[in-house]
Formats: structure tokens, sequence, C-alpha cells
């Protein structure tokens, strides 16, 4: 097979790559590791940027998200058991989107089947060949025959656990990382939220969120031990723990119902550099992982396929590699300013297990100083709404 650009990976990088490319006339073909049904249950965040949903909107696939999603003016935070609440509307002018990424993955994929853009489901045993030269390719396997797709560029969409980073040589790169001492223990039922908007707690007992993929669904996570056993939750013992840390102003509006999903997540920041190496570009979670607080993983995988699709737009429009020579340097700037905030956003609502009494004490400063400074307020809610592309 041929074609302009293999994308790898069908995870929201891939899919919203492979539509831009495709509204612009350039041929793309997506390849998969998993099964369509398994990509389509995966639970993962929901908290999109106006970046995003412009894009999505863009691409003519934002429908059921205008039916379905909610859009929330504000944010807020509990902290010693009093509610900050966050105008985001009235600080920025913009709101966010609440709608699931499962959902944005499973509207993504329904569209590609409409228009033209092929994914292939189930390869095994991916390579990625020849990227120092002008024709790379893949090869893997699918239905047990051996296939090979020759292209112009390549674009690893693959994930953290994908093969296409590892393409890249040490010797041109390099990778920054830091990792947390806890993990995210999520629950999703289907109870009415507790709120009208999601709700970030810091607790002594630990950080608490509450948020929801409708009027009917409610998603809840809890800070847990890094090694922290699953079966040591039962339902009632999570939502116990929930209504102590979310705390008096919230707890009474909690329904408890049965979790219809329930799994621990553990925290990491990384970055790798450069995002290109020859006719290999990297997108989404390949390049840079954020901990989850604050819902960047989505919005970043969104920017950078918009400067990446504008950029092999140019080049395949105009013969110009002006976009994809600055792709890295422009997403990167992207990414270290959400990398920055999903990090203080971590630090200021988790506890951390090694913190001193004077770490303890700066955090509590600083929420005492986000509950009264409208500038830190702003700062809060001009980063959380994203910054523009
Ligand atoms: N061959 C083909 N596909 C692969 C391979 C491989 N060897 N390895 C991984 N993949 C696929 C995975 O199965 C997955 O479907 O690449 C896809 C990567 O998708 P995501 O992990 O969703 O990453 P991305 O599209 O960058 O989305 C970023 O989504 O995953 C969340 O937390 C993440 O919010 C972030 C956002
Ligand atoms: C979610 O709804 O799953 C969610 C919301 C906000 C976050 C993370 C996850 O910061």
């Amino acid at each position: 097979m041929k074609t302009d650009v293999v994308i790898i990976g069908s995870g929201p990088a891939g899919l919203m790559l492979g539509h831009l490319l495709r509204l612009a006339g350039i041929e793309a073909v997506i390849v998969e590791r998993q099964t369509r049904a398994h990509i389509e249950a995966r639970i993962r965040a929901g908290v999109l940027e106006d970046t995003t949903t412009n894009l999505l909107e863009r691409l003519n696939i934002d429908g059921r998200m205008k039916d379905e999603g909610l859009l929330h003016s504000g944010v807020n935070i509990v902290a010693n058991d009093r509610l900050i609440h966050i105008d985001i509307n009235g600080l920025t002018g913009r709101q966010v989107m609440v709608y699931g990424q499962t959902e944005v993955t499973r509207d993504l994929i329904e569209a590609s089947t409409e228009r033209d853009l092929p994914i292939v489901w189930g390869v095994d045993s991916l390579t990625i060949n020849n990227i120092n030269s002008d024709t790379p390719y893949v090869t893997f396997l699918a239905n047990s025959e051996t296939e090979r797709i020759d292209a112009r560029f390549v674009v690893g969409c693959d994930g953290y656990h994908g093969p296409s980073r590892g393409s890249i040589p040490a010797s041109a790169s390099q990778s920054y990382e830091l990792t947390y001492p806890f993990g995210w223990l999520g629950l999703l039922a289907d109870v009415p939220p507790c709120h009208e908007e999601v709700v970030y707690a810091n607790h002594p007992r630990g950080f608490a969120l509450a948020s929801m993929r409708s009027m009917k669904r409610s998603r809840y996570y809890l800070q847990v031990p890094i090694d922290e056993d699953l079966d040591a939750w039962p339902d009632e013992r999570f939502w116990d723990e929930l209504a102590i840390r979310l705390g008096p102003e919230v707890a009474p509006s909690i329904t408890r119902g049965p979790a219809i999903e329930k799994s621990i997540a553990q925290l990491r920041s990384f970055v790798f550099e450069p995002m290109r190496y020859g006719s290999l570009f990297l997108a989404g979670d390949a390049a840079h992982i954020v901990p989850p607080t604050g819902a960047k993983g989505l919005n970043l995988a969104a920017s950078d396929v918009a400067y990446l699709s504008d950029a092999l737009i140019e080049w395949f429009d105009k013969g110009s590699a002006n976009g994809l020579d600055g792709y890295s340097d422009r997403a990167l700037a992207r990414v270290w300013k959400s990398e920055r905030f999903s990090w203080q956003l971590t630090r200021l609502l988790h506890r951390f297990p090694d913190d001193s009494d004077f770490e303890r004490r700066l955090q509590q400063a600083e929420l005492d100083y986000l509950a009264n400074s409208e500038t830190a307020q702003r700062n809060l809610a001009e980063n959380y709404v994203g910054l523009p592309l």
C-alpha cells in the first residue's frame, strides 16, 4: 500500500490528525494495535478546552458533543473544607466542555468510515523503517499476513508505550521525567453528579475530584498510595472516603451507586524532545505525559495535531518545509506550559507523603492566596481553559 502520511495509533491524536489531513485532501492511513471495540471502551478524562472543541467544530465532528456535552463556566477547589469558586468565564470570557474522551474517540472513529479515512485495526509487530530518508515505510502483521505501507511521512501517535519514540536515536534526543508518589483511584457510576461543576479537593487525607460525564453519570477520583490494591476499595469504602475529602459543602449532595468501572492510574510528567526526527513526527502521549490534574492530556494531543496538520498541509500544498521544520519547537513551547500547569495543580492539591511541615505550610499559603486573590484565580482560569494555539 502507498499513502501520503501513515499514522501509528488511533487514539485522539491519530484520529484528529487523520481527519485534519483528509479534510485538506491529503491521504492518510491509520494503523492501530488494538481492536475498535477495545478503543471505544477505554475510560479516560473528560474536560475539553475550547481549542479542542474548535478543532472538532472545524472537522464538523462536533454534533453529538454539542448535544450531549456540558459547557462549564467555572471550576471549584475545596481547601480546608471551604469551596473556592473560580469563575472561568468571568475571568477569561471562555468556557470548558465536559465531554468524555471516550465519546470524542467514538465520534472520530464513526466519522472515519464515512470520510475515507482508513483505519487498520489489530495490527501486530509494527516496525518503522527508513525514517532518515524521504521514503519511510512501516511493516506489520494484519490477519497473520505481513503488510507494508510506504508513505512520505510517518507520524507516531502511538501513546506513551508505542514504538515510535524508540525509533529516534538516543544521541539525537532527550527526555525529561517526574514521577509522583501516589496514584488516582477512579470510579464511574450512573448517578447524578454531586455538583454542577467539577470540584477538586485538597484534604489532609489526600486529594479528591468530582467530575461527570452527563447529568446521570459521575466520575470520581481519590488519591491513593502508589502501590494500592484495587481490592482494598469496595464501593462503600470509596463513597465514605470521597464524602470526607469533598467536605461538608459538597458531600451532602453525593448520590451513591454501584461502580461501573474502577481502576488505579499512576501519575507521571514526561517530555521527549525533539518531536521530529527525519521523516518521523511524534504527537500526543507518544511525546509527552501530564498528570491528570487539569485534564490536559487530550487537549495537548489536539494542539500538537493542529500544528502538525498545518505544517503537513503547507508541505503538500506549497512544497514548503518551514512549518515542518518549526513543528517540534512550536509544539513543545505549548507542551511545556501545560506541563508546568499540570505539575503546579498537582503540587497544590495533593498530599505529598515526604513533604516537610514547611512545605505543607507553603501549600496552605498558596491555597489561601488563591481563595482571596482575583489575580491568582485568573492565572488558574487562563491555564485551565487552555492557552491559545
Ligand atoms: N502499533 C499500532 N498502534 C499502537 C502501537 C503499535 N505498536 N502501540 C500503541 N498503539 C496505539 C494504542 O493502542 C493507542 O490506541 O496508539 C494509540 C495511542 O493512543 P492514546 O494512548 O490515546 O494517545 P494519544 O492519541 O496521544 O492521546 C492522548 O489520550 O490516551 C489519552 O491520556 C491520554 O489524554 C491523553 C490523550
Ligand atoms: C474526568 O472527568 O475524568 C477528569 C476531570 C478533570 C481532571 C481529570 C479527569 O482533571
